[in-house]
């Protein structure tokens, strides 16, 4: 079946609008595969300010939304855009007082924020006048619209044939608030076991209400219905086993190409690997460091964030750069919690000359450590997908990674990169040790592990398949179960 369905997809973040992390990746390109399959896909996300303030290409529309809430009608304004390179209408959510801010997240009313963005995302539908057939929901942010949907908004028969698909990028962020939330999105439903009394969990509401749920990696999906994996909600995810999917990220193509990127000096693909070279000391000079050839050069970009198994990085770090293993460098480029942005500030301090610290967000300084890095380091402690150690492998960056969740099925130990299992920095300095020893002795085999990871296919086309599948079993769920 080939039908083309019309799919409402709901996310606080998406490439170029916003993104903190991956959530902003797959929102800026999952829509674009589904576009190219023929769906009417269109996203909806908060104007932040931003947009608000003007962005290239993003008109105000002329309408006005009259949002119903507990605390009364609550206007709103709306902007519209395209996601670059595709025709994907994107509708921006305005709202001065709640999302008018300039961060996505951190302030003490996010739960209000997102649940008013997710009930003024079905009012925009109403004043364009579409209905979709399914709503696709993401992560905390957009749940409260699954929640919605699936209790007051079917009193309106207009929502009452939409069915429901929600992704969780990340259990370890659930959305918890007060009770008092439910009364502002006029809706009553019961509390559920993972609540407590008078707590709203908007995470457990999007896996409890969905009619089918799905994380992004099938390792990932496997390990959340564990207690060890299951931030809380383990035995609710077993109890929605049957309608529990992992389906793997892809990555824009169109944006993460080693040959076409637009950010890069200089370009490469699998056939002219020895331009590699020149992006190497690219990126040598781009950070500072010594333009020293034939020594691996390791990096890591990631938020800094305990899920990504900082607290394992210092000492193998230190003994990397005492040279253990043979001359190397380092680059980091991240920013999060303070205790991991002083960390790498130190040891940055402590070994200059062999190592460069970017404690920040910087978008374009990304690409040319992906394209000038030998190793890139991921020892998370979980990992839903992962995004990092994907673009990696395309830019010809070889990933060591610890074994879980998405990271154990995208990369294949000595085949695409290097992986360990347990979760101490003796498996960490283990891999790394490995990884610097064939690229020192044996050129040959580090040439073919690049290759592997270049050549493998991480496009979205597959999982935008998968996708498909999902919204039609959704839709066959919501027919014959209500
Ligand atoms: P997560 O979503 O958990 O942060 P992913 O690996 O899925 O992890 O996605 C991270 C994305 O964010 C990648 O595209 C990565 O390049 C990017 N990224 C992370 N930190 C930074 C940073 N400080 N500057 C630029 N890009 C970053
Ligand atoms: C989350 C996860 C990451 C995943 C991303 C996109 O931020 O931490 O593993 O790749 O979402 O799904």
């Amino acid at each position: 079946m080939a039908e083309s369905l019309r799919i409402m997809f709901l996310t606080a973040e998406a490439v170029p609008f916003a993104k903190v992390g991956g959530l902003g990746d797959v929102g800026g390109s999952l829509p674009k595969a589904l576009r190219a399959m023929g769906h009417d896909v269109r996203v909806f996300m908060p104007a932040y300010r931003n947009i608000e303030s003007g962005y290239p290409g993003v008109q105000s529309m002329p309408l006005r939304l009259d949002v119903p809430t507990g605390s009364g009608v609550i206007q709103a304004g709306a902007f519209e855009g395209t996601l670059p390179g595709s025709e994907v209408p994107v509708y921006f959510i305005a709202q001065q007082n709640l999302l008018n801010r300039e961060n996505i997240y951190g302030y003490w009313d996010d739960p209000y924020r997102f649940a008013f963005f997710s009930r003024a995302a079905f009012t925009l539908t109403e004043s364009i006048d579409w209905q979709p057939d399914v709503l696709h929901a993401h992560d905390w942010h957009s749940a409260p619209a699954i929640v919605w949907l699936n209790t007051a908004g079917q009193g309106n028969p207009r929502y009452q044939d939409v069915a429901s698909v929600f992704t969780i990028h990340n259990l370890a962020h659930q959305g918890l608030t007060s009770w008092n939330v439910f009364d502002y999105l006029q809706l009553y439903t019961h509390s559920l076991t993972e609540e407590a009394y008078g707590q709203v969990n908007f995470m457990a509401r999007g896996i409890y209400h969905a009619n089918i749920v799905n994380t992004v990696s099938p390792s990932y999906a496997r390990e959340i219905m564990t207690p060890e994996g299951g931030v809380g909600l383990d035995s609710l995810l077993r109890y929605r086993q049957r309608d529990l999917h992992g389906i793997l990220n892809g990555l824009d193509y169109d944006e993460w190409n080693p040959a076409t990127d637009k950010r890069l000096s200089h370009h490469f693909d699998q056939d002219s690997l020895d331009q590699r070279e020149e992006a190497r000391r690219a990126l040598q000079a781009a950070v500072g460091l010594p333009q020293v050839p034939n020594i691996p050069i390791l990096a890591l970009i990631s938020r800094l964030d305990m899920q990504k198994g900082l607290d394992l990085m210092g000492h193998p770090i230190h003994l990397l750069l005492n040279g253990y293993s043979g001359p190397a460098q380092f680059i980091v480029l991240g920013t999060g919690a303070a205790q991991y942005e002083d960390m790498f500030s130190q040891l940055a301090r402590y070994h200059r000359g062999k190592m460069a610290a970017y404690i920040g967000y910087h978008a374009g300084l990304a690409p040319l450590i992906y394209a000038g890095s030998d190793m890139f380091l991921m020892p998370s402690l979980f990992e839903p997908c992962g995004l990092g150690q994907m673009i990696a492998m395309r830019y010809g960056s070889v990933p060591i990674v610890r074994a879980t969740g998405g990271l154990a099925d995208t990369v294949h130990d000595g085949i695409t990169g290097f992986s360990f299992y347990e979760f101490s920095a003796g498996a960490l300095w283990d891999a790394i040790q490995r990884a610097t020893y064939i690229y020192n002795v044996d050129p040959d085999s580090w040439r073919d592990i690049q290759l592997n990871g270049m050549n493998a296919d991480f496009s979205w086309s597959r999982s935008a398949q998968g996708y498909r599948q999902l919204y039609e079993w959704a839709i066959a769920q919501k027919r014959y179960r209500g």
